[in-house]
């Protein structure tokens, strides 16, 4: 059974391309999402994509992805990485694999970053390689078989 994955871009990164371009580049979400899809179609699977700068929002689509088919996730949180339980929980309780991402090495930069609400419940973590961290998730997750698809 094919992928079918969902990438989920937390709070700021709809300004990807403008926002501290020195830690976070210049392309763009749309650029990163195009990139994505490609790469996902060129092997036969799905990727939706999905980013919202409210918790609750982040919230119902990590829950709406229990029912909806959704395979396998890479998620970006954003701040709410180093912040929200309520992110943990709706992981935890829909129980899908993912890959947690970071663009920037975050254990580079403020001790605030450097804890994660969601790393202990990741199949992976991926950080600091640029759009690459999106990217080399990515392929991990293509080759994995898809055992978890809930039409
Ligand atoms: C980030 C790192 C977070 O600490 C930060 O709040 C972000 C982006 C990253 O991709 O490097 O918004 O998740």
């Amino acid at each position: 059974m094919t992928h079918q994955i969902l990438v989920l871009h937390g709070p700021n990164l709809n300004l990807l391309g403008q926002r501290e371009p020195d830690i976070y580049g210049r392309e763009t979400l749309s650029d990163v999402d195009a990139a994505l899809r490609a790469s996902a179609q060129a092997h036969g699977a799905t990727l939706q994509t999905f980013q919202s700068n409210s918790e609750s929002a982040f919230v119902d689509r990590i829950q709406q992805a229990r029912t909806d088919g959704t395979s396998y996730m890479l998620i970006n949180a954003g701040a709410y990485t180093h912040t929200s339980i309520a992110i943990r929980d709706a992981l935890a309780a829909v129980a899908l694999p993912f890959v947690e991402v970071h663009l920037s090495n975050v254990y580079r930069r403020e001790p605030f970053r450097h804890h994660s609400y969601l790393s202990d419940l990741a199949v992976g973590v991926i950080a600091g390689l640029g759009v690459d961290s999106y990217l080399a998730a990515l392929t991990f997750v293509l080759k994995q078989p898809s055992v978890r698809q809930r039409e």
